[in-house]
């Protein structure tokens, strides 16, 4: 049976790596954080699974990471686990550099000292791109806008390195933005689906956003984890970009969301200066022309269908929750 183990399995794109694995018939092991209570939601309806298992660790411990590499043996490693807001990252720009960019030198390690010779993708983003103009592909410059984006081009050239260096399988997929109902509500489309069903149910009647201008090239995350494991899968390792090739602005995806509900959405949107960004990167929208070639992955999901979809997903839900308690839900808009 093939082992594989997931850093940031309680990510949403952890979850649905689990579940793809899983369906494969993996042996699936996660790294969890301690935390004061549990926050396994998106985990929690795999948990009857006698082929998943977790364990405690963290991408700024490099003890915990060598012993489960150890332990587990796996086969194949996913990196997906980071700090992984931009916005965050400006804040947090010490602690996301330990986990997103030294996090990931410390798993290699771990994996070149164990000689196990297992197989390593690296979740690496379309943020490196920063400011290099549209359309993005592998061969694109890279220039970062964030902490976030530099962390993640350390960790991104670092998995280069390894792979020539000591002849590891070691790949990155460099994804642009990819969502789905299990999309952090902080995070700006999920803010939105949220925003709408809130607004649509009566707990609220605006949403706060900042910076509407920008674009963003956004896929379904679920498709998105096949791109990550046929990655894997290949002879030879190589570097791939995942995409839908499709810009679209904040305001746009705005617009979509708020119809699909019957709203305006000029009607509710208010402008909030604290979520802007030092520095933004203004156009991401990906070549995915690499990937439809050499692994016939395609994003079949479009953007306007994605946010269709998260916005059915949050009426349900939120209708549900002021169904359930009677009360408004306590939404972190
Ligand atoms: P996410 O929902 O924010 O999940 C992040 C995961 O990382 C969570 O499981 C989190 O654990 C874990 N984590 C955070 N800090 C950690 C640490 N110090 N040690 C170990 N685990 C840690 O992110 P996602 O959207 O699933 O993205 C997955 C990966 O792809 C991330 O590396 C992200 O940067 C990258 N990426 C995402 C996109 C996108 O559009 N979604 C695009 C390109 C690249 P807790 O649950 O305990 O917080
Ligand atoms: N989060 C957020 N909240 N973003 C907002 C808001 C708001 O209220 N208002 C406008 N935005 C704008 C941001 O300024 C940015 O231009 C865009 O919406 C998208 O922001 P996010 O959804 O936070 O995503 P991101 O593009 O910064 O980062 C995501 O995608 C990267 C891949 O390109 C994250 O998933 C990263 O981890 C990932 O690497």
């Amino acid at each position: 049976m093939r082992r594989a183990f997931i850093t940031g399995i309680t990510g949403q794109d952890g979850s649905y790596l689990a579940e793809l694995l899983l369906g494969k018939g993996y042996e699936v092991h996660g790294l969890v954080r301690r935390a004061s209570t549990l926050n396994r939601s998106r985990i929690d309806h795999l948990h009857a699974e006698d082929r998943l298992h977790l364990h405690y660790g963290d991408l700024t411990d490099g003890v915990s990471l060598v012993n489960l590499i150890h332990s587990i043996a796996p086969h194949e490693v996913y990196n997906l686990g980071a700090q992984s807001h931009v916005k965050v990252s400006f804040e947090m720009p010490e602690y996301t550099a330990s986990a997103d960019a030294v996090g990931t030198l410390r798993l290699l390690e771990a994996i070149r000292a164990s000689g196990l010779g297992c197989r390593f993708y690296q979740a690496s983003t379309s943020e490196m791109f920063g400011s290099t103009p549209p359309p993005q592909s592998e061969i694109s410059a890279f220039r970062p806008r964030s902490p976030y984006g530099a962390a993640k081009l350390y960790s991104h050239w670092v998995t280069v390195n390894y792979r020539e260096a000591y002849d590891l399988f070691a790949v990155s997929g460099i994804l642009f933005n990819h969502e789905s109902p299990r999309r952090g509500e902080s995070f700006v489309t999920r803010k939105i689906s949220l925003g709408v069903a809130a607004i649509k149910h009566g707990v609220t009647d605006h949403l706060h956003l900042g910076n509407l201008a920008a674009v963003r090239d956004w896929g379904y995350a679920k498709e998105y984890v096949e791109g990550m494991w046929q990655m894997l899968q290949r002879d030879e390792p190589e570097d791939f970009v995942l995409a839908t090739g499709t810009g679209t602005t904040i305001r746009q995806f705005c617009e979509t969301a708020f119809a699909h509900a019957g709203l305006n959405w000029e009607d509710h949107v208010r402008h909030d200066k604290q979520y802007e960004r030092p520095t933004e990167v203004d156009a991401l929208i990906g070549d995915p022309s690499r990937a439809h070639e050499r692994l016939g992955w395609t994003a079949r999901t479009t953007t306007d269908e994605l946010a269709r979809l998260m916005v059915d997903a949050d009426l349900e839900a939120v209708g549900r929750l002021v169904r359930d308690r009677g009360v408004s839900p306590n939404l972190p808009l």
